[in-house]
């Protein structure tokens, strides 16, 4: 369990993930959201948070994509480091290793979805959170529109991150 008097070195280490993690993968560490709005039901019916900023874009963001037919569906908001370090431990005793892992999730304090500017998105017919989203009319709608509402992709293919392909995962980013 992460404690908030826990140094992030330490929690790293607690899950075996080393202390250069950060340098070796070009990843930052970032502070948790400290103001965040509710943005309704997930696809999952969870209550899904961001910061205002990020919650406004994405309604913006989702009643356009509804004019031009298309549906979005929210799959993951803000995540603490608290709840991303659970995360990962639940799959490191499913047997999963570590290294599998950190190519799917970021390592606790490194995972955009603290800042509560970062979405995971879906659409109806897709499973969520696959690569196959990479396929739907939502996620072409993404590429060209996404960036008109603050919206880019954070670990496109061959990402320096060591992260995987994940088409559905848009960080908003204040405009300057
Ligand atoms: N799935 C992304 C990398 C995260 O865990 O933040
Ligand atoms: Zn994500």
């Amino acid at each position: 369990m992460f404690h908030e008097n826990t140094s992030l070195s330490t929690n790293l280490a607690l899950l075996g993930i080393p202390a250069d993690y950060g340098s070796l993968r070009r990843l930052t560490p970032f502070l948790q959201a400290e103001s965040l709005v509710p943005l309704g039901l997930d696809c999952f019916g969870r209550d899904q948070f961001a910061t205002p900023e990020a919650a406004s874009a994405w309604f913006g963001m989702r009643a356009q994509a509804q004019l031009d037919g298309i549906e979005l569906q929210l799959v993951s908001a803000f995540r603490s480091i608290a709840y991303q370090t659970a995360l990962i431990r639940r799959k490191l005793d499913a047997g999963q290793s570590i290294d599998d892992i950190l190519r799917v999730s970021a390592a606790p304090g490194y995972s955009e979805h603290h800042t509560g500017r970062a979405l995971d998105i879906s659409t109806p017919g897709f499973t969520a959170l696959e690569a196959e989203f990479e396929q739907s009319d939502a996620y072409r709608w993404l590429l060209t529109e996404a960036g008109r509402f603050g919206f880019t992709q954070s670990y496109p293919r061959n990402n320096p991150h060591q992260i995987d392909f994940e088409p559905w995962h848009w960080c908003y980013h204040p405009q300057a």
